[in-house]
């Protein structure tokens, strides 16, 4: 808890310093063409570049992606998993889901002592933690799928900068420092490429590269099969893992349905099952549509109360009905139902807060964590992508392979280790999300394309944990009903609830107090006196010009480029 406090002290503060920097700024990067918007000004412009040269959003994916693993190690990754939500031109859309999944040898009581507790720090640190990478084969199955470049076209530029180096921001020397330790200790010695890096400095990523090499060469095999597999697991096995060369074997990404719903004109796609994200924000939009919230003041007591509540019933459902579809049944017509939406905010009113005992019970300590990391991107011929990938915690597992250079993710940890018992999220588990070999676990990435009256809108995500949804959910409310510019959307204050705990956490310097204490009259707890950021949006919005304008997150390092 600590730790955790201390990253939002250190949060705000870039907060703060960001906003100064931006505070008279009111639209992003405008382009007539194609745009990046990533939380590396590097990884926007190889994606940019590639899309300049004549290649689609898609190539632009596969490259940025791999850019952000080079240059963002905090988040961006090879050893890790992501969704992918898109729509082509031609108004057809789709979605990747290249989510890890839980080995073969894993057990549901895996993380549990002998009197069945859960084992501190067991399904977050080290490699026990690990889930099956996904994100190879994604970006390799989106490729084959809609590249149209040559695989080595697209790696090679990510290829060059790996090798190069790239320069360590504020940011990035801030969070290195603070995790130093912890690497140290995962690690067994200080990582040479990472310890006591200051910002300025370049950090070359050349085993990176080697790997990187390998997958342009070989495709699925330069990772899943042969040396770099064969090293990865020995590396992870040595370390007390129990990922097999098998687990690598069999690991495919899976292109399913995205969540549609309609909002008012809108039409939202995002990403279904193991994600969280579409179904949660589905029934927040569909709780709130009756209300009309577009009358009540942006972020004043009314506006907040109405999100808020069907914030909380929506994290209800979502710890409890939702899994991996591979392995449990959704209900999703039910969940998605008007009626039964309706009837779930039918005790709310706007005179006090609904108690979230009233509508499940649980105690828990909140945990909270900005990892993970969103891009969007829009190309010149009108294709859309939206993608959200991540390791889970902030470099992952913490355990770092210097032969493969590869964070590993702790992935494993997004399961259910316990039923009741909150992961680093705070986020609590049931039946539908305990962990099953080859299973993915269930995920809040929301990486979502919004559509007005049928044409593309708005491309957005952010990184956040549990808070992506609710991040994401009002970020689209600002762009639509409040008609903001998407950097103005972007940089909006935002808050969020999850139920459980039962408790609303507001960004620093954006609530006034009247605001603050009318809700605690009514009954609502929130975190006063103690402030952090809710994600890093990062956002594309067509103009009615036809033109794209970026809303880059300025809680992070984040970059829109275009032209
Ligand atoms: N690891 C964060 C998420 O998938 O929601």
């Amino acid at each position: 808890m600590i730790q955790l406090r201390f990253i939002s002290a250190f949060a705000l503060v870039l907060f703060i310093a960001s906003c100064s920097n931006n505070s008279e700024q009111q639209m992003g990067l405008i382009t007539e063409n194609a745009m990046v918007v990533s939380a590396r000004k590097e990884a926007s412009a190889i994606g940019a570049d590639l899309m300049k040269k004549g290649g689609n959003a898609f190539d632009a994916m596969v490259a940025t992606e791999m850019a952000l693993a080079v240059t963002f190690p905090f988040a961006g990754n090879l050893a890790g998993g992501g969704f992918m939500v898109y729509r082509l031109a031609n108004g057809d859309v789709g979605s990747i889901d290249y989510r890890e999944k839980a080995p073969l040898q894993a057990s549901e009581d895996m993380y549990l002592d002998e009197e069945g507790n859960v084992i501190p720090g067991m399904s977050t640190t080290g490699a026990m933690a690990i889930g099956v990478p996904g994100t190879v084969d994604g970006i390799l199955q989106v490729h084959e799928k809609f590249g149209t470049l040559p695989l080595e076209e697209i790696l090679s530029p990510v290829i060059a900068l790996a090798k190069k180096g790239f320069v360590v921001t504020e940011k990035q020397e801030k969070r290195l420092k603070y995790y130093d330790s912890i690497l140290t200790a995962v690690n067994g010695k200080p990582l040479d490429e990472f310890s006591g890096k200051k910002e300025g400095d370049t950090i070359k990523r050349l085993q990176l590269a080697q790997t990187l090499s390998s997958i342009s060469k070989y495709k699925r095999d330069g990772f899943y099969a042969g040396e770099v597999a064969e090293k990865m697991v020995s590396f992870i096995q040595e370390k007390g893992g129990i990922l097999s060369l098998q687990d690598l074997e069999l690991y495919r990404a899976q292109w399913r349905a995205p969540i549609q719903f309609q909002y008012e004109n809108l039409n939202i796609i995002s990403m279904g099952p193991p994600s969280s994200g579409g179904m949660t924000m589905a029934q927040i939009f569909k709780m709130i549509e009756p209300f009309n919230i577009g009358q009540y003041e942006h972020n004043k007591a009314e506006y907040i109360q109405l999100l808020t509540e069907s914030f909380r019933r929506a994290y209800a459902d979502r710890n409890f009905y939702l899994g991996d579809p591979d392995f449990v049944d959704i209900p999703t017509e039910q969940l998605l139902n008007t009626e039964y939406l309706n009837d779930r905010m039918s005790n709310f009113t706007f005179d006090k807060a609904t108690s979230s005992s009233t509508v499940s019970k649980g105690e828990v300590n909140y945990a909270e964590s900005d990892e993970t990391t969103h891009y969007s991107i829009v190309d010149q011929f009108g294709n859309a992508v939206s993608v959200t990938t991540t390791i889970n915690g902030g470099y992952g597992s913490k355990l770092y392979s210097e032969e493969l250079g590869l964070f590993f993710n702790n992935e494993m940890d997004d399961f259910s280790a316990k039923p009741g018992v909150p992961n680093m999220f705070g986020l609590i588990g049931a039946e539908a999300n305990k962990i099953q070999p080859q299973k993915r676990m269930l995920s809040s990435m929301t990486p979502t394309i919004v559509e007005k009256d049928n044409e593309l809108f708005v491309v957005v995500g952010t990184p956040g944990g549990s808070t992506i949804i609710t991040a994401v959910a009002q970020t689209i409310l600002n762009a639509h009903e409040f008609d903001m510019s998407m950097q103005e959307a972007v940089n909006a204050n935002r808050f969020h609830h999850q139920w459980l705990p039962d408790m609303v956490t507001f960004e620093p310097n954006g609530f006034d107090d009247a605001t603050l204490e009318e809700l605690t009259t009514k009954g609502y707890i929130h975190n006063k006196g103690y402030t952090r950021i809710i994600g890093k949006v990062d956002a594309i919005k067509v103009l009615p010009s036809g033109s794209l304008e970026g809303g880059a997150d300025p809680r992070g390092d984040d970059t829109a480029i275009g032209f």
